[in-house]
């Protein structure tokens, strides 16, 4: 079956009710892989995303001669081999659709004795990668990549890495994270300044891993030298994928959603304070942590959303989560306004033109501006609209459904695999009528 292939159908009105345990966080997945292959011990991860993008940093690291158990249900064993253990792959690392293995990853790989190719999908090979490579080259990395500054990279080992400090010009997690890793194979201290706070898993989960860190406002440092040491990790559910029922349930009538065990870690919850500014009814319910990430319980409930100016500073805290705050807008009552949120434009598609003309398709006004979008609410009516197979459009087009006056099919949604394979039941199972549809039996 073609990726390309796959439509999701999906027929208008209905109701979200329920409870459901969306899958693990993404970003915290991939980082389980790659800092407990380079610590001491074994270490078992619960709760991991069993998804193409963590599966490609996974098999990156099986090539690389990391022994890693399953996944199976959400459960990895992955026997450490220390930060000088790995092994020079046969072959090009294909990372597929990732960016977060491949930015975290070109960090990772800067400081290590053999050579790397880094590779991935069309998306992947479109996306920016100067931001990495820029600065691995200025702390001493030896990086090719084509005349545009996409993938492929071509890493060369045995390069001396220094530590540098860099003053980030873009708040980009998948930066600072890349920075921190190469600066556990470089001489002295690398220190990392972020504009605005991003997620701070990578952090979070070193210190989990013992290695000694320096937190200072904006600023995170550290040295090499000591060791990871092997700390067991259960992962959240991903508020990145639960957005889409935050969303739908409260958009649609007469909703009301329990999502369990969600990480509702600060640098994440942008989603949460930006439906609440439009009137959204969200319960955070039984906090509590869970490997050193905050977790809850979120219930949500039916509201009349109201259009907002969106506030700048929850951007980058919520900056996954446009596809589907976009559906919210285009169900509120007046204009919903985005700006400072540029970046929106390079991420699996290019976010604000791509929602901008499926919005438009369905009857809304959505005008795209260089970094953001003007949304007046309206009614939604049905509609065949592209996803230009990224995963969040696909998922945000299909609640939209929720309130439109037909049915909505969304194209080339296979790719919803790389971050929610089991998006279309477990939707399906809250009272979305959706199907997904292979289109050749069409
Ligand atoms: C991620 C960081 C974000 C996010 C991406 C995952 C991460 O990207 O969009 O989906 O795991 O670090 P940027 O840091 O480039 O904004």
């Amino acid at each position: 079956m073609q990726n390309e292939s796959i439509t999701f159908r999906v027929q208008p009105g209905g109701t979200l009710r329920g409870e459901a345990r969306v899958p693990g966080d993404k970003s915290i997945s991939h980082r389980s892989i790659m800092l407990s292959a380079l610590a001491e011990g074994t270490t078992r991860v619960s709760g991991f995303l069993e998804a193409e993008d963590c599966l490609a940093t996974m098999n990156a690291f099986r090539a690389m001669g990391v022994r890693i158990e399953g996944p199976e249900a959400g459960r990895v064993i992955i026997h450490g081999v220390g930060l000088r253990g790995l092994k020079a792959p046969q072959e090009p690392l294909y990372l597929g659709n990732s960016g977060t293995s491949m930015r975290l990853l070109a960090g990772l790989l800067a400081g290590q004795s053999f050579d790397t190719v880094l590779t991935g999908d069309s998306s992947l090979s479109r996306r920016p990668m100067k931001r990495v490579t820029e600065p691995l080259r200025a702390m001493g990395a030896v990086i090719a990549t084509t005349e545009a500054g996409t993938a492929p990279l071509r890493i060369k080992g045995g390069a001396r890495l220094k530590g540098i400090h860099y003053d980030m010009p873009v708040a980009s997690a998948q930066v600072k994270s890349c920075l921190l890793l190469a600066g556990l194979y470089a001489e002295g201290e690398t220190s990392v300044r972020e504009p605005a706070p991003t997620r701070d898993h990578t952090e979070r989960m070193l210190a989990g891993f013992s290695y000694p860190l320096r937190r200072d406002g904006d600023l995170v440092a550290l040295r090499s030298g000591d060791k990871l040491v092997a700390h067991d990790i259960d992962v959240p559910s991903d508020i990145s994928s639960a957005a889409f029922f935050l969303v739908g349930a409260s958009i649609a009538e007469s909703a009301n959603v329990t999502l369990q065990h969600v990480g509702i870690n600060p640098t994440r919850t942008g989603v949460i304070d930006i439906l609440r500014l439009m009137g959204a009814d969200i319960e955070l319910v039984n906090p509590r942590e869970a490997g050193g990430e905050p977790v809850a319980d979120i219930r949500v409930r039916s509201s009349r959303l109201r259009g907002i100016e969106i506030p700048e500073s929850l951007v980058p805290l919520a900056i996954d989560e446009f596809p589907a705050l976009f559906v919210a807008a285009a169900c509120a009552e007046g204009e919903t306004r985005l700006s400072g949120a540029a970046e929106l434009r390079v991420k699996e598609s290019d976010r604000i033109q791509v929602m901008a003309e499926g919005l438009q398709t369905l009857g809304i006004d959505a005008q795209p501006t260089s970094d953001g979008m003007l949304v007046r609410g309206g009614c939604l009516s049905g509609g065949r609209v592209e996803s230009h197979g990224d995963h969040r459009i696909a998922m945000a087009f299909s609640i939209a459904a929720l309130r439109a006056a037909g049915p909505i099919e969304i194209e080339d949604c296979g790719n919803v695999n790389t971050s929610f394979p089991n998006f279309v039941e477990l939707a399906r199972g809250l009272g979305l009528n959706i199907v997904a549809v292979d289109g050749e039996v069409l």
